[in-house]
């Protein structure tokens, strides 16, 4: 579905992030560009995936295929949320099927030299890709991103993809001191990160929490809000949007809110309409399909897509997602289907 207006400022995804009145409910996945796309598979062929993050020319051809192929509302902007560690200097790669892998796991004080400030020099490829992907999108908007201080804690403290986070955990309650240091450090980067892409041209941002809901409240509002807060602070002056995304979030909704986002991600765990009870109508909401869903047969993921859609409805903005990525083995075509059948269903 097009936009009625050729601006991206004027885009249903951008207006429902402001609580404004939209034509359609806007819908985007998270993890749209990706394994799931055999376009996707076929220009990643031989190229590993940082180095592939780091060629403007890839990232933008990346970052339109599932805009060209859904017809999505917004494109998000192919890159990692290991990139802005790698291009301060940390020693770390991607590797397939496991995830970001930290050569020396962040540990004492003296690892804190390791991360210095992230200033746009060290990402001169994002600007240039960001200008790319821009002349091709005209008024879908480019949603850009960053990894939030805890989530990308996580992967440096433990080295890689943790299921209990417990190295991570014991830093904070055992050394407060150094924890707080190195998520200011971490603030900084994701922030900055946030920066070069929205004054490059991004009209929303998303701040990713992936692994926070590891958390208790407490914890939460003591250790991280207030990073989470610096990061999505680093755009204020910027006047884009800010969306802010958890996975077991249900009882963190409301602090991630107050952390500074106009739209809060919801996951497949929580139902909108519980989100939208926990939230108020300070915020709009995004979400929320479970990526799994998209495996059953149609007429059950129909069933789910209005019920959201509806659920939606009721929300003072929504954007519709899946409540986590899209899952590499998913069927492209029933992702089509998705967007064309919300894009049915919510049209007013
Ligand atoms: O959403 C998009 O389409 C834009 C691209 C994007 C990627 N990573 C590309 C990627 C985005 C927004 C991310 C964010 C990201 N990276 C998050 C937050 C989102 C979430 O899912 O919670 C996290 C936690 C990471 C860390 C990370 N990087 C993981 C867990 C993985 C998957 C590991 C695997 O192979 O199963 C990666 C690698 C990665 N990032 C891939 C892609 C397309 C797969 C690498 C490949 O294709 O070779």
């Amino acid at each position: 579905m097009t936009n009625s207006s050729n601006s991206p400022r004027d885009s249903a995804l951008v207006r429902a992030a402001r609580r404004q009145s939209v034509s359609h409910t806007p819908v985007w996945f998270m993890r749209q560009a990706g394994r799931s796309l055999p376009e996707y598979r076929k220009v990643r062929e031989g190229v590993g995936m940082l180095d592939s993050c780091r060629r403007p020319d890839l990232v933008a051809e990346i970052t339109m295929q599932p805009v060209r192929r859904h017809g999505v509302d917004a494109a998000i902007l192919f890159s990692d949320i290991v990139v802005p560690l790698a291009a301060v200097g940390v020693d770390l790669d991607i590797v397939a099927g496991v995830g970001p892998v930290v050569a020396q796991p962040f540990r004492t004080h003296a690892d804190l030299d390791r991360i210095p400030e992230l200033t746009p020099e060290h990402v001169p490829y994002i600007t240039e890709a960001v200008g790319m992907v821009l002349a091709e999108l005209g008024a879908t908007p480019l949603i850009g991103f960053a990894g939030a201080p805890f989530t990308l804690a996580s992967y440096l403290i433990e080295g890689g993809p943790s299921k209990n986070h417990e190295h991570t955990k014991a830093m904070m309650h055992g050394d407060p001191e150094l924890w707080h240091e190195l998520c200011g450090r971490l603030a900084q980067i994701a922030g900055g990160f946030l920066r070069v892409q929205a004054q490059a041209g991004a009209s929303v941002v998303q701040l990713f929490d992936s692994w926070v809901g590891a958390l208790s409240r407490t914890d939460y509002e003591t250790f991280v809000q207030p990073h989470s807060r610096v990061a999505l602070s680093a755009v204020a002056d910027l006047d884009v949007p800010k969306i802010h995304f958890g996975t077991v979030t249900g009882e963190l909704l409301a602090s991630m809110g107050a952390a500074g986002a106009d739209v809060v991600g919801v996951d497949f765990r929580t139902s909108l309409t519980d989100a939208r009870a926990r939230l108020g109508d300070r915020y709009a909401v995004q979400g929320n399909l479970d990526p799994a869903l998209l495996f059953a047969p149609w007429s059950a993921l129909e069933k789910a897509v209005r019920s959201i859609v509806a659920e939606g409805a009721l929300a003072p903005g929504h954007i519709f997602n899946l409540g986590h990525g899209v899952l590499p083995e998913t069927d492209p075509e029933v992702l089509t289907r998705v967007v064309q059948l919300v894009h049915e269903v919510s049209a007013r």
